[in-house]
């Protein structure tokens, strides 16, 4: 489902042009007035790159390695620069037509990101960016090197762009006859359909988003894969088939609040999901059978969980580790010196963790 558009009903709006000076335009976006841009749309798209330059430059610097208060500072930074730049408007007709020079077709993408439109709105031009760019990647799609088609994700639904990890699911040893598995919380049905073209016969997927459902079901239709796989939108495991020889979870990663339900997939407030997932998992399985969870240790390397988490939370729940697989992310961001999360990035590492029940475990090192 399209989130629909906030409405915007500003106090101040003033139409504002290419004759327009960046630093004007900060000043009154900082002084609580809304922009209402009617030049030249490439020109507005600079003006909001120049706004969001200016922005930057307030953030204060972090020295050394960041911790969980500066990382929730910088979190809050982030939402209150989001909510000024949100100040830059353009004005859209029924089906977002915009009558600006140089506009592109914005249709299409805004449909697929709010659903569509009858009246004449106001919208963000930082959001306006947001949704044509979500579309061309969702288009494009994400090659995943073990899949012979792209991924397409939809707006809203997460991307397996920084894709490392799909290599350990790719390569890792699966228990031995594994007849049927399941992967939690889906997204775009990536990992599902890697377990299925690696030959396992019978995967339930599953996810609380529709949209990720929708987004699975259609990338299943593509890789002509819907024979291995059955989706169903559930809050973790699915009804039936109860039990499973290999369940898989690439849960969102980070404790702490989303800001937006998109964030949803990422942020996973007081270990929540995390918690009930190793809490319950083991009802769900074969006798032989393992679990693969996929987690980040960022969340370590940012003091938001104490080290050494995932064995600690395996061994709460009834479970052992009995291997562990690591990555390290190659994303650009890991390598971009000016985010603040760079120095903890660049020590990130991806692991897949094999947990099998403590009790009857029968699994070795
Ligand atoms: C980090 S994304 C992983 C998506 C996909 N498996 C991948 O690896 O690209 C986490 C996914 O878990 C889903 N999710 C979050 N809470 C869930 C829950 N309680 N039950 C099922 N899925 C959930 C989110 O909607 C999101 O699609």
């Amino acid at each position: 489902m399209p989130t629909p558009l906030p409405p915007i009903t500003p106090k101040h709006l003033y139409p504002i042009a290419d004759d327009c000076t960046a630093d004007k335009a900060y000043q009154w976006i900082n002084q609580g007035a809304h922009l209402l841009w009617s030049g030249d749309y490439h020109n507005g798209i600079q003006l909001l790159s120049a706004l969001k330059r200016r922005t930057d430059k307030k953030r204060k610097q972090q020295s050394g390695p960041i911790n969980a208060e500066a990382f929730h500072r910088y979190r809050m930074f982030q939402s209150q620069k989001a909510s000024l730049l949100n100040r830059l408007l353009i004005k859209v007709g029924p089906e977002y037509a915009l009558d600006l020079k140089r506009a592109p077709d914005l249709r299409g993408a805004c449909e697929a990101a709010f659903g569509e439109l009858s009246n004449e709105t106001l919208i963000p031009l930082r959001m306006v960016q947001g949704a044509l760019s979500a579309y061309a990647w969702q288009n494009k799609g994400v090659h995943i090197p073990a899949l012979p088609e792209p991924i397409h994700v939809r707006y809203g639904v997460f991307s397996p762009v920084r894709g490392e990890y799909l290599n350990l699911i790719q390569t890792a040893k699966l228990p031995a006859n594994t007849q049927c598995a399941f992967d939690i919380g889906t997204g775009s049905g990536v990992i599902a359909a890697i377990l299925a073209q690696r030959g396992v016969p019978e995967i339930i997927a599953t996810d609380t988003s529709e949209d990720a459902i929708l987004c699975a079901a259609e990338n299943f239709a593509r890789l002509k894969l819907q024979h291995a796989i059955r989706l169903v939108q559930a809050d973790l495991f699915p009804p039936q088939p109860a039990l499973a020889d290999l369940i898989v979870c690439n849960p969102p990663w980070i404790p702490a609040r989303p800001t937006s339900p998109i964030e949803a997939a990422v942020y996973d407030p007081g270990n929540e999901m995390l918690e009930r997932f190793l809490s319950q998992v083991t009802q769900h399985l074969n006798p032989n059978g393992q679990v693969w969870l996929v987690m980040s240790n960022l969340a370590e390397l940012i003091q938001l969980r104490p080290p050494n988490f995932i064995p600690y939370l395996a061994e709460k729940h009834g479970l052992r580790v009995i291997e562990r697989l690591d990555t390290k992310p190659g994303h650009a961001k890991s390598k971009n010196t000016n985010d603040p999360l760079y120095e903890a990035r660049a020590r990130e590492v991806t692991s897949l963790w094999k947990l099998i029940p403590s009790a009857g475990a029968t699994a070795k090192l």
